[in-house]
């Protein structure tokens, strides 16, 4: 049988390196469920306004039917030379029963794909949101199961003040959070119904385009039909992708970094936690090796991700209107993202479930009282000087202590008034890490209360783990 889209105009069939080249099935088949869906769905606004029978209606609905089912369960033959996911079924269908044939009528391939892409893409998107979800209940998770750890915070990767692990967990916890924004405003703009747009101008057939986006969900919160408003515009604009791409690649970014801090902190170097054998690799030559992989992978696939947004990009750039056979590039890009990203997501949240806190190294590195440098200076600063001189005393402190090898706490009352008498008797008591920790409670600090206040809020919003 020849290809559907050649018959009549062609005498012959595409040279096999061409067929090779051009093919799209061995990737696009993954969109079966969302091209008999969408098929579906045309066929029955076409029965309602008379292009085809209550019979016909029938027919395609059991033919397509029965193609998914045979789909689902691996025993549908796909044919390389008929190209995509879209012929594949289109001429399955038509070779089983003759009201195939009609149904394809007031539509193209091209509004067909833009279809297809926007329903898979509204699927990822819920799946991908709520593994995200799930992954800031591991996160959640891990910082409630260690409320008592400290660790110092790093600016530069230098030791800077002391936080609750939790603290520096919710913070991936907020930006995992402007992910799901992004991705919910992605899907807004992916969700509208392109069908009708035909190959660039529409059709003279008078189908009903509402009917449709209703019957697959393209609504608006009230209900009522979203229909892109221009065919050409329907049939080219791939930016519901890009904006997916951005947004899931910005995921990844933030995976990257958080699997990044993990690597460290497992390292001899921090030793700030333990991951579970179950998610770490061994070395082929060094016994002793115990390597998180996971991470790394996690770090390392971010690469593709941002790749795939900027090959998606340099697609489209200079495009021509409208559809052109470039855009069959669009699809590998977004689903390896899509694959890519969702596995990371699932991964990690696994990881961090089995992921402990050392608390005794924690502490150790969170002890050091420099780290409390900044308390001193407020502390001065309580006692009516300007903050510049404040930081200038502390730092004179410091650096006493320095050179006499000693840790701040180490000092004497004599010592800090050798450098200002502002200093009190009280000065001491600045340098209690558990005292420091109660007194950061304004709203974002890493303060005792504050922190346990922002964990309970997250737990209460993201509910019990599935
Ligand atoms: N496989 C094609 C794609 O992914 C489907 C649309 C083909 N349209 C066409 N005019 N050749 O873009």
């Amino acid at each position: 049988m020849k290809p559907v889209s050649r018959s009549g105009r062609f005498a012959a069939g595409p040279a096999a390196d061409v067929a090779a080249f051009s093919e799209s099935i061995s990737f696009d088949k993954r969109l079966w469920r969302q091209d008999i869906r969408g098929s579906i769905a045309h066929a029955t606004m076409l029965r309602d306004v008379g292009i085809l029978t209550a019979r016909e209606l029938q027919d395609i609905r059991g033919g397509l039917g029965a193609i998914g089912r045979e789909i689902e369960a691996g025993t549908f033959a796909w044919r390389a030379e008929l190209e995509d996911v879209h012929m594949n079924i289109e001429a399955e269908l038509t070779r089983r029963v003759a009201a195939g044939a009609k149904l394809h009528t007031a539509r193209s391939r091209n509004d067909q794909v833009a279809l297809d892409m926007r329903l898979w893409l509204r699927d990822e998107i819920d799946g991908l949101s709520t593994e995200l979800r799930d992954l800031q209940a591991a996160m959640v998770g891990m910082g409630s199961r260690h409320q008592d750890v400290l660790i110092p915070g790093y600016t530069h990767l230098q030791r800077a003040q002391p936080v609750w692990l939790a603290h520096h967990l919710l913070a991936y916890v907020e930006m995992l959070d402007r992910d799901l924004g992004r991705l919910a405003d992605a899907r807004r703009r992916a969700n509208v119904c392109p069908l009708g747009s035909g190959a660039i101008a529409g059709t003279t057939l008078p189908i009903q385009r509402e009917r449709v986006a209703e019957l697959l969900g393209f609504v608006d919160a009230k209900g009522r039909a979203r229909v892109t408003q221009n065919s050409m515009d329907g049939v080219s604009d791939r930016d519901f992708m890009v904006e997916f791409a951005a947004a899931a690649a910005l995921v990844a970014i933030h995976l990257s970094r958080l699997a990044e801090d993990l690597i460290l902190w497992v390292g001899s170097e921090f030793g700030f936690i333990r991951i579970a054998d179950a998610y770490t690799t061994g070395s082929s030559l060094m016994p002793q090796k115990k390597n998180p992989d996971v991470a790394e992978l996690v770090r390392g696939k971010s690469g593709r991700v941002v790749g795939n947004l900027m090959s998606l990009l340099t697609l489209l750039k200079g495009l021509p209107m409208t559809y052109n056979r470039d855009l069959q590039e669009d699809k590998e890009r977004v689903f390896d993202t899509s694959d890519t990203v969702r596995a990371s997501v699932r991964l990690m949240a696994a990881m961090l479930d089995h992921t402990e806190a050392r608390p005794e190294a924690c502490r150790a590195a969170a002890s050091d009282p420099l780290l409390l440098a900044t308390d001193l200076a407020d502390y001065l600063v309580n006692r009516g000087m300007p903050f510049r001189q404040a930081h200038h005393v502390v730092g004179a402190v410091v650096g006493m202590a320095e050179k006499w090898g000693k840790r701040l706490d180490e000092l004497a009352l004599a010592d800090f008034r050798s450098v200002d008498a502002a200093f009190g008797d009280d000065v001491l008591k600045v340098l209690d890490l558990d005292a420091a920790m109660a007194r950061r409670n304004i709203t974002g600090a890493p303060g005792t209360r504050e922190v346990r206040k922002q964990l309970a809020a997250w737990r209460r919003k993201l509910g019990p783990r599935r």
